[in-house]
């Protein structure tokens, strides 16, 4: 009997060590080995690789699969969701729990767990969002990062959905979370431009989709940023941004990680691809986010984030909301149910924009795609990269295939894609799962609630010497 279950051959395989020829032999759920090709040779099954690329399977920190929000559903659950990642090559995403006001953090991961354990078909792990912090609330944290939820999201919007956290809650949380060694992200964006900008435009009959942009300026994420940043230095506790849309958002992350703050950030496919031109369309309804869509200018200096480090990695923001639930808040930008879908399009959206045209190398691309990500929050080295003793997650990529997307290549009835019309490249042709070939020729091949909850561990925030 073979001692190799799994070899994927003949590919050019991503490594922290660097890229190459190479097999990668997988027994049980583990990689064992990267060896020359030829090596995998003998084994139980062979995935060929020849001529395609084969990538750590994607770990995407932001995913809101089984959400309720702004008077949506999302059409993705914790099974369906996954099986769109998979599709799209992604083995783990972190998703979120949501801690209600007045009730306790480990209520809201309790919660979550019975909503996803038994269904979600990737790996996944939670981030918590913290909404209270009055009276005894914070005392829980160690017990929440005791459950492997060593991570948070703080929302400095949306008051109305009860998810906003003032910046004295915020500022407290940033310490008792800092001093654990936990790590606080925000939702940055200032409530009260936001507030004032809405019912001006409002008040004067602006309720087109293109005044939701109009209403959340680039200056009401900076603002945001930067108070976020100085409350996180203050309290001398690491910070992350999520869905970074801002370029100079990003200019001021790169200067506070200059003098040797732990700040870290993630952008989004969408932000990278898209731009507040769709706001100008006649479904403009359909790019409806938080943040918004900026500017062409705001790109090229995520692009320089990226490449420079000070963008760790590429998250979907995946927020499923059907194009019939988007359509319904259209006659005013203030209802439609903020989010994109994203999660099996993050591959071939992001990799066709920066190993395609040359904005990263292929390196720079896999250590956004999973590498980078994982490390920070807490995964590696389990999960992230193709390395001896990590799980065999893995995606095969094939540089040569090429699909434009529609508005039906979601997983699911979605109805829509915000890339509908983008041709793109590197097409995953195979996903591996622990092992298992879970996706092939975009057939999903596994089972309901295959995928394990991931405890992880304390973030790492150090930051590059
Ligand atoms: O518009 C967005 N980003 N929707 C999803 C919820 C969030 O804020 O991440
Ligand atoms: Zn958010």
């Amino acid at each position: 009997m073979s001692m190799i279950d799994l070899a994927v051959t003949g590919g050019t395989v991503v490594t922290p060590e660097g890229v190459g020829r190479a097999d990668v032999l997988v027994r049980g759920e583990s990689i064992l080995s990267v060896e020359s090709p030829g090596g995998g040779r003998g084994a139980a099954r062979i995935v060929d690789a020849s001529g395609k690329i084969v990538l750590a399977g994607g770990v995407d920190v932001h995913t809101h699969f089984l959400i309720g929000f702004m008077g949506q559903r999302s059409v993705y659950d914790f099974h369906s969701g996954g099986v769109a990642a998979l599709r799209g090559g992604t083995t783990t995403v972190i998703d979120f729990a949501l801690q209600r006001r007045g009730r306790t953090m480990m209520d809201g991961v309790k919660h979550r767990r019975v909503q996803a354990d038994r269904h979600v078909a990737c790996d996944y792990g939670l981030h918590l969002i913290v909404t209270d912090v009055s009276g005894g609330l914070l005392d829980e944290l160690p017990k929440v990062a005791a459950a492997g939820v060593t991570s948070i999201k703080a929302y400095m919007v949306y008051e109305k959905e009860q998810l906003r956290l003032d910046d004295g809650a915020l500022l407290a949380l940033l310490g008792a979370a800092g001093r654990l060694g936990m790590l606080v992200g925000v939702h940055a964006e200032n409530a009260g431009i936001i507030d004032h900008e809405t019912a001006r435009r409002l008040a004067a009959g602006e309720r087109a989709p293109k005044f939701h942009a109009l209403a959340r300026p680039a200056i009401a994420e900076a603002e945001a940023i930067h108070r976020a940043i100085y409350l996180a230095e203050k309290a001398a506790a690491p910070l992350y941004v999520f869905h970074l849309a801002s370029g100079e958002g990003c200019d001021l992350i790169q200067a506070a990680r200059g003098r040797g703050s732990r700040v870290f950030t993630e952008t989004c496919p969408h932000y990278l691809a898209l731009d507040a031109d769709a706001y100008e369309r006649k479904d403009a309804h359909l790019f409806v986010m938080s943040p918004p869509l900026r500017t062409k200018a705001d790109q090229d200096r995520l692009w320089l984030g990226l490449k420079t480090g000070t963008v760790t990695g590429v998250a979907s923001d995946d927020a499923s909301f059907g194009a019939d639930a988007k359509r319904l808040g259209a006659q005013s930008f203030e209802t439609i149910a903020n989010g994109v879908p994203g999660a099996e399009h993050r591959l071939p959206v992001f990799y066709t924009l920066a190993v395609a045209q040359g904005r990263l190398t292929l390196a720079e691309f896999a250590h956004a795609w999973s590498e980078g990500p994982a490390r920070l929050f807490g995964l590696a080295p389990r999960k992230g990269a193709i390395r001896p003793g990590a799980d065999a997650d893995l995606v095969v990529v094939d540089p040569e295939a090429r699909a434009r997307l529609g508005a039906d290549s979601n997983f699911g009835a979605i109805g829509y894609s915000p890339y509908a019309g983008m041709e793109v490249s590197g097409l995953p042709s195979v996903t591996v799962h622990r092992g298992q070939v879970v996706v092939e020729a975009g057939r999903f091949l596994g089972r309901e609630g295959q995928g394990r909850f991931l405890a992880r561990a304390l973030p790492d925030t150090s930051l590059p010497k």
